[in-house]
């Protein structure tokens, strides 16, 4: 793959590229064959509800209900949000000489109003009374796991007035699961979702931002297990709620791999949103191409058909500037894979990575 990545930047600006229009047609035709076959959950997307295999993206305005709704129910995952950057963001951003350069650059008047900024540093939500959109918090819960006004009742339904937790069938936890996510809920239950969440904020795919504002062309160092096991950690229900339980090695194994793969789909995203040669779009193809190289390490390790048609995927694309069609496609498939990956692979076929997990030393 270290060929891959000197191809990949040689090639990303490389004008003859540019003419090279009839190898990138075939390309897209296989690829949305590809992207045809059956996914994995066709009710869902038939439904049109489904966040299976989309991009992850704000939480809608107009269904957006705040954390002040899920607080009532999950008051200790709220004070831990409390104490994160997350949280804080709403109160500082705005106040930081950084963001002032930034937004004078681009001509954005007001960092709390304009959507510029709130797709990724608040959370949004529709004024009932006056169809205004505020910003009502920084990340929030709904940003990392979905608007929730259409899966809030769904998602702790146990199935009867009187069923508790404990009493709940194996068969509907299954179901309300699912229909949570079919209802548009990142649900944690399938890894790949977060991920997804995290990664879409953290790639920071504008690339005006970056090259005009003078943005961080996104969290470079992030990497999905020491990020999300560290001070922004909230397990609180599978503990009963008695305390916050890091994650098992098991779902640490899932949560590394699907950490990649969900870093390979956003910046396949942000990498098609390149049209200039310039810092955002060579760290954008970089990022992708040092993605795809860590997966593929990953897949020398492990047996995983899945990870085996994502390098192939990837390895029929080209990074370079201008090629929204191909490269989106091709993260289009890659998300479906990442779900697939997180919820079909036995974590005990990934105990051959256990070496190269983040220890909680390196937690941030
Ligand atoms: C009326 C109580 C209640 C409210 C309000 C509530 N939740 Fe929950 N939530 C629960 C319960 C109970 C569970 C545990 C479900 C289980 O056992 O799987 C849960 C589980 C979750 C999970 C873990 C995944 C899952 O389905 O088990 C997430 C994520 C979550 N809630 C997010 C939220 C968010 C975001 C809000 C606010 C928009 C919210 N919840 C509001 C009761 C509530
Ligand atoms: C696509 C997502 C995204 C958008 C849009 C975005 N940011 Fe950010 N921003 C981030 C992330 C993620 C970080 C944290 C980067 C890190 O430190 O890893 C960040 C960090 C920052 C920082 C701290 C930078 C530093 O050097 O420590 C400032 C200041 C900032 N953003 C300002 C803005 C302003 C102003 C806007 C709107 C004009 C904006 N951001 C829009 C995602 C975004
Ligand atoms: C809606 C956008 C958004 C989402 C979703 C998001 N983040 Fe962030 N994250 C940010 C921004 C913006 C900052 C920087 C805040 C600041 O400094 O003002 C940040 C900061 C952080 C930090 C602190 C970084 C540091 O250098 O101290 C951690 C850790 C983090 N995020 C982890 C995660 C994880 C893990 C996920 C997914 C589970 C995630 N984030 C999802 C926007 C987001
Ligand atoms: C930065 C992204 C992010 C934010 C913000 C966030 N979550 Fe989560 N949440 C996650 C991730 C990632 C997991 C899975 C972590 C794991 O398994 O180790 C998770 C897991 C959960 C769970 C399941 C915990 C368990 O024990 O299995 C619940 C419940 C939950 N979140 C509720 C909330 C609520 C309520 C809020 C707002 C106060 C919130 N989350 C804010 C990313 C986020």
């Amino acid at each position: 793959m270290s060929n891959q990545l000197m191809y990949a930047l040689k090639t990303m600006f490389d004008p003859a590229w540019m003419v090279t229009g009839m190898v990138i047609a075939m390309v897209s035709i296989v690829l949305i064959d590809r992207a045809s076959g059956s996914g994995p959950d066709d009710s869902a997307d038939a439904a049109g509800l489904s966040s299976i295999g989309t991009a992850a993206a704000p939480s809608d305005p107009n269904w957006t209900l705040g954390s002040e709704t899920c607080a009532k129910c999950h008051a200790g995952e709220v004070k831990v949000w409390q104490s994160t950057p997350h949280w804080r963001t709403f109160d500082e951003l705005h106040r930081r000489p950084a963001a002032k350069e930034i937004a004078g650059k681009l001509g954005v008047s007001s960092i709390k109003h304009d959507g510029r900024c709130a797709t990724c540093h608040y959370t949004q939500q529709t004024d009932v009374a006056t169809g205004n959109v505020h910003a009502i918090a920084g990340v929030s819960c709904e940003s990392c796991h979905g608007a929730a006004k259409n899966y809030l009742d769904v998602h702790h339904h146990y199935g009867g007035e009187n069923v508790t937790r404990a009493m709940e069938t194996p068969q509907h936890r299954a179901e309300r699961l699912q229909t949570s996510i079919a209802l548009g809920m990142r649900n944690p239950v399938n890894v790949y979702l977060v991920a997804q969440s995290c990664l879409r904020c953290h790639t920071t795919a504008d690339e005006e931002l970056v090259n005009v504002g003078g943005h961080p062309a996104g969290s470079l160092d992030f990497e999905f297990v020491s990020w999300s096991q560290g001070t922004i950690r909230h397990n609180f229900v599978r503990a009963d709620g008695k305390q916050n339980e890091p994650s098992s090695i098991e779902r640490l194994r899932l949560m590394f791999v699907s950490g990649m793969i969900a870093e390979l789909e956003a910046s396949l995203r942000a990498t098609a949103k390149a049209t200039q040669k310039a810092t955002y779009g060579i760290t954008s193809a970089q990022r992708t191409a040092r993605a795809a190289k860590r997966i593929e390490s990953v897949a020398q390790k492990i047996d995983s058909p899945i990870l085996d048609e994502l390098l192939k995927v990837f390895g029929s694309v080209q990074l370079k500037l201008n090629n929204e069609t191909q490269l989106t496609k091709a993260a289009e498939i890659t998300a479906l894979l990442g779900y697939r990956f997180a919820s079909e692979t036995d974590p005990q076929t990934l105990v051959g990575l256990d070496a190269f997990i983040p220890p909680a030393s390196r937690w941030k």
